[in-house]
């Protein structure tokens, strides 16, 4: 925390500006502002000044001890940004400090040389992810014939053939969010809204974004809710149906109890496509209380009140965890970018006369520490290589495709469905025609 600065010899007005509002003190040290102590907003060259040492003002360390800060603050950025580095202008600026630092200081050297080793391995983790989620997609992406309609697909086994406990489906749910969260850079949330401003876009050494975690764990949200249709939609007899509708009510009911609320959302929102939701044959044949319930955890009104009290719930669950299983949280990620996206934009980072707003700063630091506190955590279940794989790897029905089998699962109920139908029929034949 940047605290008030010690006073700077020659400087006559050390209290410049101080004013006394109903509680706390505001007060301003030239182009610093603080209030009760902690700094509200600065301009961005009184806070270079401010670590700058000069002749007459050291900023509360002694030059002795420059050596062992720098390697501080430096593993503090590699650690939280590891992504910076990506960049060989910044892995070249890294060298040159290890050698300057180094000099004559055995102890500074080797923590310089552990860190290095450290932020590589982070490196060379996120290659070899990007490379496994584009492997992934490939194959996801190789559709069989056989998805293409609905009698053929016979052959394509259903989730239940691959797991039928919910419980270890959740578990192995849980794996994949978790594995995809932690290599989310917190950069990351604010990059994804920044690239989208074309003033911040010409200048600045990371103008290039080097990463896309943030939409490939989008992506798999998507992916859930697309899968969780396609299993339902799929099968021949409503019988079956309706049984893997109640498998993933008592899926999303496990997820909830994990505290893995991003794929509880997918599953959900899979279920309410329109698609599923028309079934109603099918749904005639579920017990719903349960997925009431699970629904109302999740309702959008009053600012998704109810799910944030649940995540309050399961966020204190975590800080007093007794088992690792204990301290699981996976927000709803949308809603979670969603918040940061509206946090960001709706107050201005450099205030009209110029300083950097460090309040909304601030505010931004602490949602974002919090996830990546979320982040950390390590998955306790066992992995089962076989589910996983189905989970990220099976094909799935577009939208349309979607449709077609909601419809001959339960055919049209009216005008509307009938014509929706016959569209769909043709342009599913023309596509399938080879020219
Ligand atoms: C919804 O709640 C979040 C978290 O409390 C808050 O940051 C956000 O401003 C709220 N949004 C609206 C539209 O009230």
């Amino acid at each position: 925390t940047p605290k008030k600065p010690p006073r700077k010899t020659g400087e006559s007005s050390f209290l410049a500006n101080a004013r006394l509002y109903g509680h706390g003190i505001t007060a301003s040290y030239g182009e610093m502002c603080y209030h009760d102590n902690s700094l509200v907003s600065a301009s961005l060259e009184a806070l270079i000044q401010h670590l700058v040492p000069t002749v007459d003002y050291y900023p509360d360390i002694r030059f002795r001890e420059v050596a062992p800060k720098l390697v501080q603050l430096l593993t503090e950025w590699t650690e939280t940004f590891p992504y910076d580095f990506r960049d060989e202008r910044m892995m070249r600026c890294l060298k040159d400090m290890t050698h300057h630092v180094a000099r004559g200081d055995e102890y500074s050297w080797r923590a310089m040389q552990q860190m290095t080793q450290r932020l590589i391995k982070r490196l060379s983790a996120l290659g070899q992810y990007e490379e496994a989620v584009a492997a992934l997609n490939t194959v996801a992406m190789e559709r069989p014939a056989s998805l293409k309609s609905k009698q053929a697909s016979g052959q394509r086994s259903d989730v239940l053939s691959v797991c039928d406990d919910p419980f270890v489906l959740a578990q192995q749910l849980t794996h994949i969010e978790l594995d995809r969260l932690s290599f989310i850079g917190p950069e990351e949330f604010i990059q994804t809204f920044a690239m989208k401003d074309p003033l911040e876009n010409h200048k600045g050494f990371f103008r290039k974004r080097k990463t896309s975690n943030l939409e490939a764990y989008v992506s798999w949200f998507n992916r859930l809710s697309y899968l969780v249709a396609t299993e339902i939609c799929m099968p021949v007899k409503k019988k079956h149906r309706a049984r893997i509708i109640e498998f993933f009510i008592d899926v999303a009911q496990e997820c909830f109890n994990i505290g893995n609320f991003n794929s509880l959302m997918a599953i959900i929102t899979g279920m309410n496509m329109s698609p599923v939701a028309r079934l109603k044959k099918t749904w005639s044949k579920v017990n719903t209380d349960k997925f009431e319930i699970l629904e109302h955890q999740m309702d959008p009104s009053s600012n998704f009140s109810n799910y944030r009290t649940a995540l309050r719930g399961a966020t204190q669950r975590s800080e007093t965890a007794h088992s690792s299983q204990e301290k699981i949280v996976i927000p709803f990620f949308s809603l979670l970018i969603k918040d940061i996206y509206f946090l960001n934009e709706g107050c201005a980072s450099r205030l009209p006369n110029g300083h950097i707003n460090f309040e909304k700063l601030w505010e931004l630091a602490k949602q974002v520490s919090e996830f990546l506190v979320w982040r950390q955590v390590i998955c306790p279940f066992d992995r089962d290589r076989r589910i996983l794989q189905y989970l990220v790897t099976t094909p799935i029905f577009s939208e349309d495709e979607l449709h077609l089998a909601s419809y001959e699962s339960e055919g049209p109920e009216n005008n509307m469905e009938k014509d929706s139908r016959r569209s769909l029929s043709c342009s599913s034949l023309l596509s399938n025609v080879n020219i």
